[in-house]
């Protein structure tokens, strides 16, 4: 019989019932436990998945390549500039030749109103699963990953306060995939989640609407705000993360004079004292230390960046399993 999600594509967890969601994460925890314990974990002995890169990475590269050796298979690091799609090679041509080699193609290209076409072009046209590393929508990697972390620090995902909240940051114009994701996906847990960002950086109008019926179907709240103290007051998690304000500005430049105008949306030692005394903070990582947030908050006892960090490795780990794998 073939397995449950073999063959599944993995670009957004929109596209995952919460059941497929509730067994990745059950998968992830088993695969935590083993990796802690040492246990020899090959499910996909002599599997080949191509890791296409069109920007730079740290946890995505790492967390996939490490993950599916440590599955007994092979990860093919593809940086896109050295492949003939920098010559004009479609997405479709690429994902048909890549399928005929290997069990899967996973795929991060963040250039705003052309990454998820391209992810999309060559999830119609593989024939094997494509998974999103990242996309100028989705970052659905990071979703389960912060998912999972959230399950293991509260035990529970219902009644629960989670702020995302737009921060300061100089470093570069970010994608709005990973706020958008945890935006989508949080509110199907039962969670209260809070929205905050300043006039200007508002997530797409459909989001918000998606977001919100998905808070009403499962027992949630999902509230948009201006004021970040808002946001912090009594939250039990709080994710302040710098993201670009591509919705409604397209330009690239990263400093302008809206951004200079809200230095002041940084998490600090004073903003988490509005939070409930044991709220934890989360980041996707890289953090613009002293932008972002003080170095005391992200370095401090209600920091989890390092154990979220640690579990994108068992989550791409689970993705990869259940998706191209026989059991
Ligand atoms: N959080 C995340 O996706 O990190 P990288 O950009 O380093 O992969």
């Amino acid at each position: 019989m073939k397995p449950k999600y073999k063959g599944k594509h993995f670009v957004t967890l929109e596209d995952w019932d919460r059941q497929g969601i509730d067994d990745l994460l059950e998968v992830s925890k088993q695969l935590k436990k083993k990796f802690r314990n040492n246990e020899t974990t090959d499910y996909l002995k002599n599997k080949t998945s191509f890791l296409m890169f069109f920007e730079q990475s740290t946890r995505t590269r790492n967390s996939m390549e490490a993950g599916i050796a440590q599955l007994g298979g092979h990860g093919n690091f593809l940086d896109t500039s050295t492949m003939q799609i920098s010559h004009g090679e479609t997405g479709k041509d690429t994902a048909i030749i890549l399928s005929s080699y290997g069990h899967a193609i996973a795929c991060r290209n963040c250039f705003w109103k052309s990454g998820n076409a391209f992810i999309r072009e060559m999830e119609r046209h593989a024939s094997v699963p494509v998974m999103n590393l990242q996309c100028d929508l989705y970052h659905p990697f990071q979703g389960l990953a912060d998912l999972m972390t959230i399950q293991e620090v509260k035990g529970r995902t219902s009644n629960i306060k989670v702020s995302i909240i737009w921060a300061y940051a100089t470093s570069h114009k970010k994608p709005i995939s990973v706020p958008l994701t945890q935006s989508l996906l949080f509110p199907r847990y039962g969670m209260d989640v809070v929205l905050a960002h300043p006039k200007g950086w508002e997530l797409p109008e459909w989001v918000i609407d998606k977001a919100r019926k998905n808070a009403e179907a499962n027992g949630g709240s999902f509230k948009v705000t201006n004021n970040m103290e808002e946001a912090y007051q009594d939250a039990d998690i709080i994710i302040p993360k710098n993201w670009g304000s591509w919705a409604s500005n397209e330009s690239d430049d990263v400093i302008d004079e809206a951004l200079e105008a809200n230095r002041h949306w940084k998490c600090t030692e004073a903003m988490m004292k509005r939070a409930k005394p044991d709220c934890n903070y989360m980041h996707a990582l890289p953090a613009d230390r002293g932008n972002e947030v003080e170095d005391s908050v992200i370095d401090g006892p209600q920091s989890v960046v390092y154990q979220e960090a640690e579990n994108r490795l068992h989550t791409a780990k689970a993705v990869m399993t259940m998706t191209m794998g026989d059991k």
